[in-house]
């Protein structure tokens, strides 16, 4: 279990490139069960969360591999960003000539296994996305249920009433749901509230359907948009993607495609956050701020100079202490300000004048960092499912325990701030979903280092 210790306080300055986004690439892994055919996947993340799915495709008969790929002309990818042309001879690392990798995903063994085990499942709740896709190709699927989790609940109800909805039998039996459908019919189905996931395994299982499925009330996040990008590239008929209502005609089978990842919103987010609590000056580069408007919106209102040019988004924090200010926020489901970042945002409210009042809409028991940044010196109340924030403080450097993997960003964002050493222990819970942190704090002249646990003694 490796940890980092980072020396404060240091402000984030520089560059800093999102990678792909890891809940846009776990979807676009999974629809690879829906075709015999290659689907070639740009800017994944290299995050532990895209190596479990990884392994739980290979145990379903798909095989991954990276391969490099130079330059656009042997480039089969079609949505190769516009910044990364023309070529720029002045440097030598344009990435024009800088090979790049893609993740390519083909069925390798003729006989599917439809069975997905407890032992990936477990580690990964997003390992159900598997559950849509088996069952429209196979007609059978049976995938252990996730277990408890560590930021509430999370049922997949939703999942199984859609699955039902378009004619599957679902059983639940020995901590696994079973599904089953000779083939899934088209139909009119309304989520009891918007789900992510949910709102994508319908889609994954519908493009395969007879006939015309309506879905209501869907997710409208961008990684439900992206995924249905890649599905109708792989030959699927969906629109309205990314938004309340997404209609699938179905079709009888589906080809291979190339498909560029979105920037990750949640860490690129992250990076912003970061400038804005250590007085820092940022600039996200391949952001989309469309996706981060919610973020975006706040940071101003908070008195973050934002900046939005074709080279990213820029976020400067305003000079002097204490000229930050305490706003409140509330999450909500995507285009409301994300639970995924609502960790990394207290951080900031710390170091902000006044009080604020954080609440966590979307999940019970999402506020495991408050006590951990108590340990930093911070002055916060948590009372159900709001949390208040008297600021500013002076953070101060202590050892705190990551929690899950946005409360990790959190504390190591808080860490940076702080004055002093702060060890944060778990970092494993930071490498499910943010590639190279340590190194991309590093590049905007943080003190961050990983240390193995066996030589951390
Ligand atoms: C996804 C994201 C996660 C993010 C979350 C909310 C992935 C891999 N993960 O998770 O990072 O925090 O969206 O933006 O994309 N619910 C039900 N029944 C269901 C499904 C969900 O009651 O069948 C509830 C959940 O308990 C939660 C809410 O719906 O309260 C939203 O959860 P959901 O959107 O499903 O989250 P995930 O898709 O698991």
């Amino acid at each position: 279990m490796d940890r980092f210790h980072i020396s404060g306080p240091t402000p984030l300055i520089g560059r800093v490139c999102a990678s792909g986004a890891k809940n846009a690439a776990l979807p676009a892994l999974a629809a690879s069960l829906l075709t015999d055919e290659p689907v070639t996947l740009y800017r994944v993340p290299r995050v532990r969360d895209l190596r479990t799915m990884r392994r739980l495709l290979d145990c379903l008969g798909v095989g991954s591999e990276e391969r490099e790929v130079r330059g656009p002309e042997g480039n089969a990818d079609p949505q190769r960003p516009a910044d990364a042309s023309p070529a720029d001879p002045k440097r030598p690392e344009s990435p024009v000539t800088r090979p790049e990798t893609a993740l390519v995903l083909q069925r390798t063994r003729p006989s599917a296994s439809t069975d997905a085990p407890y032992e990936l499942v477990k580690t990964m709740r997003a390992s159900v996305l598997v559950l849509g896709p088996l069952l429209a190709r196979y007609g059978f699927a049976r995938v252990s249920l996730p277990g408890g989790c560590a930021i509430g609940v999370r049922p997949i109800d939703q999942h199984l009433k859609g699955l039902a909805a378009l004619g599957a039998d679902v059983k639940l039996a020995g901590g696994y749901v079973e599904t089953r459908a000779s083939r899934l019919t088209g139909a009119r189905f309304r989520f009891d509230l918007p789900t992510v996931t949910g709102t994508e395994n319908l889609l994954l299982a519908a493009c395969l359907a007879r006939g015309t499925t309506v879905l209501e009330n869907c997710a409208r996040e961008p990684e439900v948009a992206d995924l249905a990008r890649l599905l109708n590239a792989m030959g699927a008929r969906i629109s309205g993607a990314g938004g309340d209502t997404v209609v699938v005609d179905g079709v009888d089978g589906l080809g291979g495609a190339a498909h560029r990842v979105i920037p990750d919103r949640i860490e690129g987010g992250t990076y912003l956050i970061g400038a804005a609590i250590t007085g820092g000056d940022v600039l996200l580069e391949q952001a989309n701020a469309a996706d981060l408007a919610p973020l975006l919106d706040k940071l101003a209102e908070v008195g973050v100079e934002i900046e939005v040019s074709p080279a990213g988004i820029r976020a400067r924090a305003p000079a002097g202490d204490g000229s930050l200010r305490a706003r409140d926020v509330a999450t909500a489901p995507h285009p409301g300000f994300p639970t995924d970042l609502q960790a990394q945002y207290m951080a900031l409210m710390t170091r902000a004048t006044g009080t604020s009042t954080i609440r966590e809409t979307v999940f019970e028991n999402r506020f495991q960092h408050a006590p951990e940044l108590a340990r930093m010196g911070a002055r916060v109340h948590v009372d159900g499912s709001s949390a208040r924030v008297d600021g500013p403080t002076e953070l101060t450097g202590a050892a705190v325990m990551a929690t899950d993997l946005r409360a990790s960003a959190c504390l190591v964002l808080a860490g940076v701030a702080a004055a002093g050493t702060t060890v944060v222990h778990r970092i494993y819970h930071l490498d499910r979903g943010y590639e190279g942190m340590e190194l991309k704090l590093q590049g905007l002249g943080a003190h961050v280092a990983r240390v193995a646990e066996s030589m951390a003694t």
